[in-house]
């Protein structure tokens, strides 16, 4: 396992942090085995020209080095990392085990997925098998031992890339195979059928079981089915398709000496991997990051996923190991990105501690499912304003590459947990409305607009490091995070909670007594029925805000009042909290108020517990520090259409210029050093 400090060295073997040339790495996935090899040299120019330090390879190779199942065939791989070589582009080395080949699901159809249903899924997309399938684990063995050996001691060689993106399509099989490896997991948690049949609460519905034979995934069924069941099962199929990694990593780890990862998808929309649970076997934290226009503010979401990424590298750096130059292929609507924004994309993951930027791919494909895909070499060729762009963007990380090994500063916490995500999104909940994602998003958003610099943490992180943390929306929550929450209140930090928070225990128990149950002391408050809004309701406070998704009947103990509804089902309750708990505070907010007011009251409450909140705040500019050992770097990303000025004063890295004062045109990107005097 790695500490974060492993993490952090890792990352500098590819970007020399600290020394003389250090560097932020800069690349992309290469796949030249869909072009004639005499592509290849001009790639090798072009990625010179274009700064290229590292590129990710073999991630879908396996059917060109395995193409029968006796049959390795290197010498397209071999030629390519010898270009590579020569040109001084490190590589990241894929295993080639993202995607079985047609021979491998003919031979063998039984590693193929089944849903829920019962459905099998056919081959010919990618990522079709069952992360649970022996027969599968063996093949993806034999290649992964194949590669390593023969590649594991390149000098070329910088990092490992295990498979891709893991259960990106196939999280959750529910094959017999998948039902037996379920079985085998739920033993080793709980011992005894008994033990299984108390954590679920199978008296109830006539679930109980009598044997070990008779669990099953949650297949379909009727009706709802039992919750305690549904969220076992995500946190096995977590674990199940994080073995698929680790069996490679040992591989790995026992013929290489080279680091080791995989790219996760801290998105919008995949949920499927406890990364709290992945992270600890990384020697690098990846993430791969497409802006989902889907989503009402998608730089918002990027930055809370950023954000997010360097949480779970202990707040070391990171390395963005995809993003797209422009549109992707696989939004209803692919839009692409405007002049300057990948500057602001790129930079927005730079000052959130990305030490290294990818892209997903070097050259558009021509043919295949992704040839609507943005790259940095476009259909278009060199003759193009993204080629242009792609070379400016390249200058521009040239040019503030002292920032690697430095850190981000943050005051506040924002606890974010995969497992309360699964248990909050459970069927039959007071309300569909309630998406636990949402509801982080929009205390991120909130705390975005008002400037402050989160880090996102785990349930239980130790949080003495901070003067404020935000607990969004944490319906499931275990004794040992309740109580780190309570002790950094009762130590003098400021909670704040939002409602549907501390209802259940890990097994989704409601915890008995009044809502929210693990924090009702803390808060000096219960809450005795839940009064969710109709679609599209909402309800107003007397302080002038609206309140959406719910509402609820708060019984305050100690906790002052702040905020009381004036109108909607509970008018005169109160609707936001505050309660003085030992040498701290803990806020409460019982219904999904308004942006502004959302992002007013949580920088009231960080300002209170000393977090420097910027007065300039909430016109479009995200404001970031990254520190180093003896300067301060500040980001400003202009995100309005507005010129916007900044108090900042030191040396600008990408205009190279001193300021004093800042004037920042309509969607510009700044980063300014300033010395530290220690
Ligand atoms: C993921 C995958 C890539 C590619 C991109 C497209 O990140 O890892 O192989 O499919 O999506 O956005």
């Amino acid at each position: 396992m790695s500490s974060s400090s492993t993490i952090g060295s890792a990352l500098a073997a590819l970007t020399a942090s600290g020394r003389a040339e250090s560097r932020l790495a800069f690349g992309c996935d290469y796949n030249p085995e869909q072009w004639d090899p005499s592509v290849w040299a001009e790639d090798i120019r072009l990625m010179r020209e274009a700064g290229v330090t590292i590129v990710a390879i073999n991630v879908f190779g396996w059917a060109q080095i395995q193409p029968r199942p006796d049959v390795f065939d290197f010498s397209g791989l071999d030629a390519i990392i010898e270009l590579l070589h020569e040109a001084g582009i490190g590589i990241n080395l894929g295993t080639g085990t993202a995607s079985p080949p047609p021979w491998l699901s003919t031979k063998h159809p039984e590693i193929l997925p089944v849903d829920a249903d019962g459905v099998r899924a056919w081959p010919g997309g990618r990522q079709a098998y069952c992360p649970s399938s022996p027969v599968f684990r063996a093949a993806a063995q034999r290649l992964a031992t194949e590669v390593v050996t023969r590649y594991g001691s390149h000098p070329a060689v910088q990092l490992w890339h295990v498979s891709n993106e893991l259960g990106c399509h196939n999280a959750h099989c529910y094959c017999d195979v998948s039902a037996s490896a379920f079985r085998d997991w739920l033993r080793a948690k709980y011992g005894t059928v008994d033990a299984l049949n108390t954590a679920w609460g199978t008296t109830f519905w006539s679930q109980r079981y009598g044997a070990w034979e008779e669990v099953l995934p949650p297949r379909h069924t009727l009706s709802a089915g039992n919750p305690a069941q549904a969220l076992d099962f995500a946190r096995f199929s977590s674990d199940e398709v994080l073995e698929c990694y680790r069996m490679e990593e040992r591989i790995i780890r026992r013929l290489s000496s080279v680091p080791v990862t995989t790219n996760f998808m801290v998105t919008a929309h995949i949920r499927n991997q406890d990364y709290w649970q992945w992270a600890p076997y990384m020697d690098v934290i990846a993430n791969d990051h497409y802006l989902d226009h889907r989503l009402p503010d998608p730089h918002q979401e990027l930055s809370f996923a950023a954000d997010a990424t360097r949480g779970l590298a202990g707040g070391d750096p990171w390395l963005l190991m995809e993003q797209a130059t422009g549109a992707v292929n696989w939004q209803p609507r692919n839009i692409t990105k405007v002049p300057g924004e990948l500057m602001r994309n790129t930079f927005a993951h730079v000052a959130r501690g990305a030490d290294g930027v990818c892209f997903f791919q070097w050259r558009a494909s021509a043919q295949g499912t992704e040839k609507f895909h943005s790259a940095l070499l476009p259909h278009a060729g060199t003759d193009s304003r993204k080629w242009q762009e792609v070379l400016e963007l390249s200058r521009a990380l040239g040019s503030v590459r002292e920032l690697a090994g430095t850190r981000v500063v943050a005051d506040v916490a924002l606890v974010f947990s995969w497992e309360a995500w699964w248990a909050t999104d459970l069927d039959s909940h007071p309300s569909e409305e309630l998406r636990y994602l949402e509801q982080v998003h929009a205390a991120y958003r909130a705390l975005w607009e008002a400037g402050i610099t989160v880090d996102i943490v785990r349930p239980g992180a130790d949080l003495s490091a901070y003067r404020t943390v935000v607990a969004p929306s944490l319906y499931l929550v275990r004794d040992d995070e309740v109580k780190a929450v309570t002790d950094f209140v009762a130590g003098g930090g400021t909670a704040v909670i939002t409602f549907f928070s501390g209802i259940v225990d890990q097994d989704d128990r409601v915890r008995l007594g009044g809502y929210p149950g693990a924090f009702t002391n803390l808060l000096g408050l219960h809450v005795d029925e839940f009064f969710p809004l109709a679609a599209g309701g909402s309800v107003t406070l007397d302080d002038g805000a609206t309140g959406t998704v719910w509402s609820e009947h708060i019984v305050p103990g100690a906790a002052d009042v702040v905020a009381t509804y004036a109108d909607g089902p509970l008018p005169g309750s109160p609707a936001v909290t505050r309660n003085t708990f030992g040498g701290g505070s803990a806020w409460y907010v019982g219904t999904a108020l308004d942006r502004p007011h959302l992002s007013g009251l949580l920088a009231r409450a960080a300002q209170e517990a000393g977090v420097d909140v910027p007065a300039d705040h909430g016109d479009g500019v995200e404001q970031v520090l990254r520190r180093g050992p003896d300067a301060d770097y500040r980001f400003y990303i202009n995100h309005s259409d507005e010129t916007r000025p900044a108090r900042a004063a030191g040396l600008e890295l990408l205009t190279g210029a001193a300021v004093d004062g800042l004037e920042l045109p309509p969607g510009a990107v700044r980063v300014v050093k300033t010395k530290r005097e220690e």
